[in-house]
C-alpha cells in the first residue's frame, strides 16, 4: 500500500487530520475509505492482516491519523477510553504503584479501586497543583504517573511539563488523559508526557455515535505493549466504529474552534449574569490556572462547570427542564449535554472523596455544543427562572 500522500508533521492540524493514512485509495480513486467488515484475512496478504481482533485496515487508518494529530510516532485504538486504560495497566504487575492527580474521572477511579487493586496494582492520589506534591512523587516509587488536564469535571489545569519532569526524575512514565482538551487544543507528548490517552468517544469522534479509545506514544516498546493488549485482552474496537471516528476526526479543528467560542461566551454569560456562585472555564480570567491554561492549550475546550448553589432537588429540576441540554453521560459531541457529576459520572467515587475533589451536589457540568450559543443561554435563563435560581 503506497503512502505517498501522507502529510508531514510540519503540515497544519487540519491537513494532517484530513489526509493522514490515505493508503486505501488503491486502484479505485475513492476519497473516502470503505469499512472492512471482515473478521479474518487470507494468509500472506501484503498488509500483514490476519484476524480483526489483532488488526484491521480501519484501525490502521484511524491509528495513523491519530498519531499524526497527536504528534506521536504511534497510536493504538481500543473499544473505549476505559479499554485504553485497561491496556495501559495490563502491562503492570502486582506491587506496582500509580501516582495520580486526585481529580480524576469517576470510572478511572473505579477501575483502579475495584479491578486493578485486586491484582495488586495500587494508586495514590496527590494534588498536583500543590508544589510539595512533585517532591512526594518520588517517595511512592511509582511505575506510572497519571493525570488529566483539564480534569473531569472541575476543569483543574495541571502543568504537564512540570509533572513530566517530576515523573522522569524517578524513572516513571507520565500518562495524560487528553480527553477533555482534545488533540487539537493540547498535545501532551510535545509537553513531555509519554502516553496520551483519549476517549475518542468525545471530541475526536464528536458526533456521539461511536465509543472508542486510543493511546498515543513515541516509544516503540510502549507501542508493542498496546498492540499486544489490543489483541490479547480483546480490547479492539469495531471497524465501523473506527470509520465513524476517523470521519469525525477530519472536522475536529473546525468543531473545536466553535466549541471554544461557544463555551467561552456561555461561561461569560454565567459569570456576568451572576446566577452561578462558581463558574469554571479554563479560558475565563477568573479561572485559578488561567495563565497556565493559556500557555498549555490552544483554547479552553467545550466544557463549562458551574455551581448555582441550588439544593439537590432543585439542581435536578433545573437540569431536567433545560431544552437544548439533554441530561446525559458523555460530552464533546456537536449537541449540548448537561450532567450532574455527583450522581452520574462520579457516582462510583465515595461521597467523602467526591467532596474532597470538589464535586458537590450542586455542581453541574455543561458540554457546550455547536448550536447557536444565544439559544443555549436563553435556555439556561428560562430553566433557572423555573426553579427560582
Ligand atoms: C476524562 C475521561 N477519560 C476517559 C473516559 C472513558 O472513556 P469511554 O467512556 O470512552 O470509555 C471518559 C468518559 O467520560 C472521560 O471523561
Amino acid at each position: 500500500m503506497p503512502d505517498s500522500s501522507s502529510p508531514s508533521p510540519d503540515q497544519g492540524f487540519a491537513t494532517r487530520a484530513i489526509h493522514a493514512g490515505h493508503d486505501f485509495v488503491g486502484d479505485t480513486g475513492a476519497v473516502s475509505p470503505p469499512v472492512w467488515l471482515t473478521s479474518t484475512f487470507e494468509y500472506g496478504n501484503p498488509g500483514g492482516f490476519d484476524y480483526t481482533r489483532s488488526g484491521n485496515p480501519n484501525f490502521r487508518l484511524l491509528e495513523s491519523a491519530l498519531a499524526a494529530v497527536e504528534s506521536a510516532q504511534h497510536a493504538t485504538v481500543f473499544a473505549s477510553g476505559v479499554s485504553a486504560m485497561t491496556a495501559v495497566v495490563s502491562g503492570m504487575k502486582s506491587g506496582d504503584v500509580v501516582v495520580a492527580e486526585k481529580n480524576i474521572y469517576g470510572c478511572t477511579y473505579r477501575l483502579f479501586d475495584q479491578v486493578f487493586g485486586k491484582f495488586g496494582v495500587s494508586i495514590v492520589y496527590l494534588d498536583f497543583n500543590d508544589p510539595a506534591s512533585m517532591g512526594q512523587i518520588a517517595g511512592h516509587n511509582p511505575a506510572l504517573v497519571w493525570m488529566e488536564s483539564p480534569t473531569n469535571p472541575n476543569l483543574k489545569i495541571i502543568d504537564i511539563a512540570v509533572v513530566a519532569e517530576a515523573a522522569h526524575a524517578v524513572g516513571a512514565p507520565l500518562l495524560v488523559d487528553n480527553t477533555f482538551a482534545s488533540s487539537y487544543l493540547q498535545r501532551p507528548l510535545e509537553l513531555g508526557a509519554d502516553l496520551s490517552l483519549l476517549s475518542t468517544t468525545k471530541y475526536t469522534n464528536g458526533h456521539s455515535d461511536a465509543v472508542g479509545g486510543a493511546v498515543c506514544v513515541n516509544d516503540a516498546a510502549w507501542h508493542d505493549k498496546m498492540i499486544f493488549a489490543q489483541k490479547s485482552l480483546g480490547l479492539q474496537p469495531s471497524p465501523m466504529g473506527c470509520w465513524l471516528t476517523l470521519r469525525g476526526l477530519k472536522t475536529e479543528a473546525v468543531r473545536m474552534e466553535r466549541h471554544c467560542a461557544n463555551a467561552l461566551r456561555f461561561a461569560e454569560f454565567l459569570e456576568d449574569e451572576g446566577s452561578a456562585k462558581v463558574v469554571l472555564y479554563p479560558f475565563l480570567p477568573s479561572h485559578p490556572q488561567y495563565e497556565l491554561a493559556k500557555r498549555q492549550m490552544r483554547g479552553g475546550s467545550g466544557i463549562v462547570t458551574a455551581d448555582f448553589g441550588l439544593s439537590l432537588e432543585q439542581t435536578h429540576r433545573f437540569l431536567e427542564s433545560l431544552r437544548w441540554f439533554p441530561k446525559a453521560e458523555s460530552l464533546g459531541g456537536i449537541e449540548s449535554l448537561c450532567c450532574h457529576p455527583a450522581t452520574m459520572t462520579h457516582a462510583p467515587v465515595p461521597r467523602e472523596q467526591r467532596e474532597e475533589m470538589g464535586i458537590t451536589d450542586s455542581l453541574v457540568r455543561f458540554s457546550v455544543g455547536l448550536e447557536e450559543v444565544e439559544d443555549l443561554i436563553a435556555d439556561v435563563r428560562d430553566a433557572l427562572g423555573r426553579v427560582g435560581g
